[in-house]
C-alpha cells in the first residue's frame, strides 16, 4: 500500500526544481523574494502531485503534466497570499505571512504574478492546441469560481450559514482548483471525456473532505504543526459543518450563548477558543464533521473505481484518505 505522505515527499523532491525554476532576479527584489517564498518553501504539493497522477493514471506521460503541475501550484500559492491577507493570518508553513513581512501592497502585487506567471508556464505544456484550449478553460474557470468561494466565505464570516452553503463555499474555494489539476492532467494524458468527468468528481469529492478537515484542524490542529494559527476561525465567526451541527444540537441554552459569544469574536483568548473545541466536541460536532469528510473520500474514490488497476491510481486513493488524515 502507498503511503501518501512519503510518495508525496517523493513528488515534491521531482516537483521542486521545476517550481523554482520561474522566477528569477527581476527588479524589483521585494517583489521577486514576495513571490517565491511561498512556492520556495513548500506546503504538500497535493495538487501538483494530483495532476502528475492523474496524467499517469489515465495512460499518459507523467511528465507531460509537470508544466500544469507547476502552474497549479503557482496559482494555489497566489490564492494563498491573497487569503492569508483576507483572513489576516499571521502564519503559513510555520513562517511570517507575506503581508506580514512585506506589506500589503507587495502581498496584492505578488499574489498577481504568481497568477500571471502560472499562465505562462502553461504555454510550457506540449499538448496539441485543442488541448491546451481544453486546459486553459479548466483552469481560467477554477480560478473564476474560487474567487466567488472566497467572497462567500468572507460574506458568511458571523453568520450561521445551512451546511448547503457551507458546502457550496468550499467546493468552490477549495475543490475547484484540486479538479483542475487533476482534470487537467487527465486531459494532458489524452483521457476520453467520461474519464476526464469521473477524474474531476473524485477531486471535488477530495477537495470538499480536506477542506473540511482543515477546518477541523483549525480548532483542534496543532499550529507548530500545522504551520497556521489555530483559533481564528473561531474569532473571526468561520462557519464551517462543525459551527451549524453545534448550534442544532446543543441543548442546554447556557452553554449555547457561551458557545455563541467566543465565536466570531475577534477578543477570544486562547482559553476561550479552547473553551469552544471543548464545546464542539461535547456536542459531538468534532466527530460529526469528520465522518462527513471520510464520506465525501469514500465517494471520491468510488469515481475512480474504473480506472485501470496501477501505481498511479493507487497513490490517488491514498492521496483522497491522506486529505484527511494529516497533521499538517
Ligand atoms: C491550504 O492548502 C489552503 C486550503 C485550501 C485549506 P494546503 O493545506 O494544501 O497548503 P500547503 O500547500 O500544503 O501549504
Ligand atoms: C483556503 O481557505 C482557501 C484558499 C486559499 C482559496 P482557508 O482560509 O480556510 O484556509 P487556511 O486555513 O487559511 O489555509
Ligand atoms: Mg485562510
Ligand atoms: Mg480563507
Amino acid at each position: 500500500m502507498i503511503d501518501a505522505k512519503e510518495y508525496l515527499k517523493k513528488m515534491s523532491a521531482e516537483l521542486d526544481g521545476p517550481i523554482k525554476s520561474y522566477i528569477g532576479n527581476e527588479e524589483p527584489p521585494n517583489l521577486m523574494d514576495a513571490s517565491k517564498q511561498y512556492p520556495y518553501a513548500g506546503g504538500k504539493r497535493m495538487r501538483p502531485a494530483m495532476a502528475v497522477a492523474c496524467c499517469g493514471a489515465v495512460g499518459g506521460d507523467r511528465s507531460k503534466a509537470v508544466p500544469l503541475a507547476v502552474a497549479i501550484e503557482y496559482i494555489h500559492n497566489f490564492t494563498l497570499i491573497h487569503d492569508d491577507l483576507m483572513d489576516g493570518d499571521e502564519k503559513r508553513r510555520g513562517m511570517d505571512t507575506i503581508h506580514v513581512n512585506y506589506g500589503m501592497p507587495t502581498a496584492v502585487l505578488a499574489g498577481d504574478a504568481l497568477f500571471a506567471k502560472a499562465f505562462q508556464i502553461i504555454c510550457d505544456l506540449d499538448i496539441p492546441a485543442e488541448k491546451m484550449r481544453e486546459v486553459l478553460r479548466y483552469v481560467s474557470q477554477s480560478v473564476w469560481d474560487l474567487a466567488r468561494g472566497q467572497q462567500m466565505d468572507v460574506n458568511n464570516e458571523g453568520q450561521i450559514v445551512t451546511e448547503d452553503v457551507y458546502i457550496e463555499t468550499i467546493k468552490l474555494k477549495t475543490s475547484v482548483l484540486f479538479a483542475a489539476a487533476a482534470a487537467g492532467g487527465a486531459i494532458i494524458g489524452d483521457a476520453d471525456d467520461a474519464t476526464v468527468k469521473a477524474i474531476n468528481e473524485y477531486a471535488l469529492e477530495t477537495g470538499l473532505g480536506f477542506q473540511m478537515y482543515d477546518d477541523y484542524l483549525g480548532v483542534a490542529g496543532d499550529s507548530s504543526k500545522t504551520g497556521k494559527s489555530v483559533g481564528n476561525d473561531i474569532r473571526k465567526g468561520k462557519c464551517t459543518c462543525m459551527i451549524t451541527h453545534a448550534i442544532r444540537s446543543i441543548k442546554d441554552p447556557a452553554v449555547l450563548e457561551e458557545f455563541k459569544s467566543i465565536l466570531g469574536n475577534m477578543d477570544a483568548t486562547d482559553e476561550q477558543c479552547a473553551r469552544a473545541k471543548q464545546i464542539l466536541e461535547e456536542a459531538g460536532s468534532i466527530d460529526y464533521a469528520l465522518n462527513l469528510a471520510k464520506e465525501k473520500v469514500e465517494n471520491a474514490i468510488a469515481k475512480i473505481s474504473g480506472l485501470p488497476e496501477g501505481e498511479d491510481k493507487e497513490f490517488m486513493i491514498a492521496l483522497a484518505r491522506y486529505a484527511i488524515d494529516r497533521d499538517v
